[in-house]
């Protein structure tokens, strides 16, 4: 049994006061003025999802090799979560602590003078303010999710001095280099960014190869102090999420990510498959794997089928 209260809602944020923008690979999934958002949360809250997670989607021009505009105090993510925060103080807020929306090439760091990895520890520093920065602005939860080393710990040890000790962290521990990333680079504009639509994150992103590096990683977040651990992607890594939930006693998220949204959407419009039953299906296989909840861009259509269910 799946309840909207298990889902949270991945929802994207630009600059302006523009109409919603559709996003091409994600038929139905949009970009939202600030405004927008706080109406789009109002609606979902209306229907019981209990949590979003907001990315940003940034202007080219206010991208550069380092990132910059994250560790900016009215960057656009800061100035959404304090609008959302405000409307709905009981909506759970979560963010990502990763530099993709904010660098030029559109990896998750800052790179090495050689420019042909990232710099871990570089930016790791970086995701320390990033992460104070947004527990100041209200946020409920900060999700590291570049699979920088140590980072969890970093973040923790930050954020407590800075006296957020009530800022939970959601780890995306098990977050492997997958395809189904590419329509969130088109929505938050990293793949362009980077001039490619291959961006290769594996130096950084896990194998999708390796079953017990999942575990590993986990348990390495969980030691560093994560509150939530999460796997990424969902439907591909059925097994990672039993696997993890078999192993720690932590909450466990799943993240069904942009790619899986796209293929059913796309497989529906052909008429080659029923998309309610289809997602229905996708999203009870990620519980029945053991995710207590989960990340989909079917968060509000679930909710409201729901709803007229019952
Ligand atoms: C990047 C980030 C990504 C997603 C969430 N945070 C993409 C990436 O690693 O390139 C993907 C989510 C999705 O595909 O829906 N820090």
């Amino acid at each position: 049994m799946l309840r909207p209260a298990d889902l949270i809602a991945p929802l994207f944020v630009v600059d302006g006061k523009g109409a919603p923008e559709e996003i091409r690979s994600m038929p139905g999934v949009f970009r939202l003025n600030i405004t927008d958002l706080v109406k789009e949360c109002r609606a979902l809250a209306r229907l019981g999802v209990p949590a979003v997670a907001l990315f940003p989607k940034l202007d080219a021009r206010l991208k550069d090799p380092e990132g910059t505009r994250a560790l900016d105090e009215d960057t656009l993510v800061l100035r959404a979560v304090r609008a959302v925060k405000k409307a709905l103080p009981g909506l759970t807020v979560i963010t990502d602590v990763a530099l993709d929306p904010y660098t030029s090439h559109g990896h998750d760091g800052v790179l090495t003078p050689a420019g042909d990895d990232v710099a871990n520890d570089r930016t790791v520093g970086i995701l320390r303010e990033m992460a104070v920065l947004q527990a100041r602005a209200g946020v409920d939860f900060v999700a590291p999710s570049d699979m920088m080393d140590g980072r969890v710990g970093a973040i923790r040890g930050a954020l407590d001095a800075a006296g957020f000790t009530d800022t939970g962290i959601l780890a995306y521990s098990a977050k492997y280099n997958s395809a189904y990333y590419g329509p969130f680079r088109d929505a938050v504009g990293s793949a362009q960014a980077a001039g490619t639509r291959l961006l290769s994150k594996a130096t950084y992103q896990m194998n999708p190869a390796n079953r017990r590096e999942a575990l590993r990683e986990a348990a390495l977040d969980a030691a560093e102090g994560a509150d939530l651990l999460m796997v990424k992607p969902a439907g591909a890594y059925l097994d990672i999420i039993r696997d993890l939930r078999e192993s720690t006693d932590l909450p466990l998220a799943a993240y069904q990510v942009s790619g899986e949204y796209a293929q059913l959407q796309a497989a529906a419009e052909k008429g080659w498959l029923d998309l309610r039953s289809a997602r229905d299906e996708s999203l009870l296989a990620i519980r029945r794997a053991g995710a207590d909840v989960i990340l989909t861009y079917f968060a509000e259509a679930y909710a409201r089928d729901y709803a007229s269910r019952a």
